[in-house]
């Protein structure tokens, strides 16, 4: 497993995957430049070049408003590319990582979610990421499937920093509070995969195939967009530079989008931590590790 091919290098999971990954081994890291992913048949021959001893898919279509309208390019990046990662790792018995969403469930049941709910998609990014799951799991090979939720970072322009952003652009904010996910911090999912890599790359081949399948994993705990918004204000470096004066609450009603979202799809991972012997961290303190800019003089 000393040859890794990692897909979506530049994306907010696979920017963190660069880093997590770099010691196991020599890393093919692409992302569009290199291969553009509508066009999937191009993958067989950039996995046949790297040669790897193991795939980690962090790529993905994840404008969800924009799937309502581009379904074709939504399946050709989510399900297709996702299909031929699966049989090119099987062709050569070599582990395929790779990332699903909290989308794939309706959101109606009002707990957190386990693997072995049915799945349920309101929308077309949803469809296209249980279309993409379904694909790797009737190849059949050596695979893991980890469903995160609500994936952010402190680069691009994730929900931490559109937050920070509005807050210093308008005197009142207006954030959602009938939304409920799992906060997920870019870092600890690539964290999370490393050390599941290396327990894999431990206890060898058998162990996997044993093992394979999906896993929720994200931040613990639950949040509303709102009650996320709020903790962000809160860990702000620069609260002087806030102009809003706090944080109103609103309904997803009030904000008319293409695609329809879960009203609660909080994901629970204790199947995760039972078998690999980990514990996610709550979506706090996370947001609190990923916030803290001290080192840096604030
Ligand atoms: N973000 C979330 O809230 C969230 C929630 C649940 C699950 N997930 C899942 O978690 C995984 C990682 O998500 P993320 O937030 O890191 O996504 P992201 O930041 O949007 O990164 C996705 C990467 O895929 C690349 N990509 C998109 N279209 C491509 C194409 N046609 N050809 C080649 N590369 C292409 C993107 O390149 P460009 O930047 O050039 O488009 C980007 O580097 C995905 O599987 C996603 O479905 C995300």
């Amino acid at each position: 497993m000393n040859r890794i091919l990692l897909l979506g290098k530049n994306g907010q999971l696979g920017w963190e995957l660069q880093r997590t990954l770099a010691p196991f081994g020599e890393m093919t890291a692409i992302d569009r430049e290199e291969v553009d992913l509508s066009q999937p048949g191009q993958l067989r021959e950039v996995v046949a070049g790297a040669c790897p001893g193991v795939i980690v898919n962090a790529s993905a279509y994840t404008d969800v408003d924009g799937a309502e309208s581009r379904p074709q390019l939504a399946i050709s990046i989510n399900r297709d590319a996702p299909a031929i990662l699966a049989e090119e790792s099987r062709r050569f018995n070599i582990p395929l990582i790779h990332y699903s969403t909290d989308f794939v469930f309706d959101g109606s049941l009002g707990r957190a979610y386990t693997e072995a709910d049915a799945p349920n998609p309101l929308n077309l990014y949803g469809k296209s990421k249980l279309e993409g799951e379904q694909a790797i799991q009737s190849v059949g090979g050596l695979h893991l499937i980890f469903r995160t939720s609500w994936v952010y970072s402190l680069r691009g322009n994730g929900f931490v920093s559109k937050v920070l952003r509005w807050a210093r652009e308008k005197e009142a904010l207006r954030v959602v509070d009938d939304q409920v996910g799992s906060p997920t911090w870019a870092r600890m999912l690539a964290e999370m995969t490393s050390l599941v890599l290396m327990l894999a790359q431990a206890r060898g081949p058998d162990w996997l195939a044993e093992h394979r399948g999906i896993y929720h994993l994200a931040g613990s705990g639950a949040a509303s967009r709102l009650e996320w918004a709020q903790a962000i204000l809160a860990l702000d470096a620069n609260p002087d530079e806030q102009r809003c004066k706090g944080i109103l609450p609103a309904k997803t009603a009030d904000f008319p989008a293409p695609a329809q979202r879960p009203a609660y799809s909080v994901l629970n991972c204790e199947k995760f931590e039972r078998t690999f012997g980990l514990t996610i961290p709550h979506w706090r303190e996370n947001l609190r590790l990923a916030m803290d800019t001290s080192l840096f003089g604030g």
